[in-house]
């Protein structure tokens, strides 16, 4: 074993993984769309890290404005402006196709953009209740842990309150009796499931409908488009927020800036 996976074995946690049989790749280089490990093997990285690292490793134009920004000023406190903050802001809202007025608050990582979100649609509707499905995963922190609806989620668990999961689009594996023609015929199914869901929970109670976009890690699943529009008129219907978690499908990774946008 080399001396860096030997320390690193000795030192780090490694998340989600059964330590005792971890055998990570040591990568001593990475340019572009590939990485090295220590004996010189090249590796496409095909799923550009956690889908993270979307313009490739080590991009020139990347690490020179790191640098020049860590030169001028590195760190500056929320209550305070400054030009990148403000230039990055206006250029993300842009992009987003959400009205002129909209603002964006910046975050250090996924879940906790679902952590402000929670709490958010909580204090704008005055309702407590946050749906989200079982197929999914938006973070591991106590809120967007709770969010998370596959088995990840059982370590945050009991949790805080008025998380409910409902069953998202996924006709390979509706239950049997279901006979589905078409895309629509799904959309429908699921739609109905999800009403008769809002309807037993109260619609007076319920926050906000969180969705991926795309389904991400839990199978890169893409719903039918009427699924996506049967949720926002759902959502128009019961006075219920729509949350759409871009974290892994937006920034452009499914054509569009937003993968919400494609339907
Ligand atoms: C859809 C989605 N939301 C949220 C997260 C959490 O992001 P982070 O790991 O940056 O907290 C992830 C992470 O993979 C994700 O795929």
């Amino acid at each position: 074993m080399s001396a860096i996976k030997d320390k690193d074995l000795k030192y780090n946690l490694h998340s989600w993984s059964a330590q005792g049989k971890l055998d990570p790749i040591v990568v001593t280089k990475a340019e572009g769309i590939y990485f090295w490990d220590e004996d010189g093997k090249k590796y496409a990285d095909m799923s550009s890290q956690l889908v993270n690292s979307n313009l490739g490793h080590g991009d020139k134009a990347i690490v020179d404005a790191i640098i020049e920004q860590a030169q001028k000023i590195p760190f500056m406190g929320p209550a305070f402006a400054m030009d990148c903050r403000s230039d990055a802001a206006e250029a993300v809202v842009k992009i987003s196709g959400f009205p002129e007025g909209s603002k964006v608050f910046f975050t250090n990582a996924g879940a906790e953009a679902n952590e402000n979100a929670i709490k958010i649609a909580r204090q704008y509707t005055g309702k407590w209740k946050i749906f989200s499905q079982y197929r999914c995963y938006h973070g591991s922190s106590a809120g967007a842990g709770m969010l998370t609806g596959e088995p990840r989620h059982f370590f945050n668990e009991p949790g805080g309150p008025g998380f409910v999961k409902y069953d998202g689009p996924y006709a390979y594996r509706a239950p049997k009796a279901c006979k589905f023609e078409n895309e629509d015929d799904v959309a429908d199914f699921y739609l109905e499931l999800l009403e008769n869901q809002i309807l037993y929970e109260g619609p007076e109670q319920i926050a906000a409908i969180w969705l991926e976009s795309v389904v991400g890690s839990n199978g890169v699943l893409i719903a039918p488009k009427k699924w996506y529009q049967g949720v926002r008129a759902l959502c128009d219907k019961y006075e219920i927020l729509m949350v759409a978690d871009e974290v892994m499908a937006g920034w452009f990774r499914t054509g569009k800036a937003f993968a919400y946008m494609n339907f």
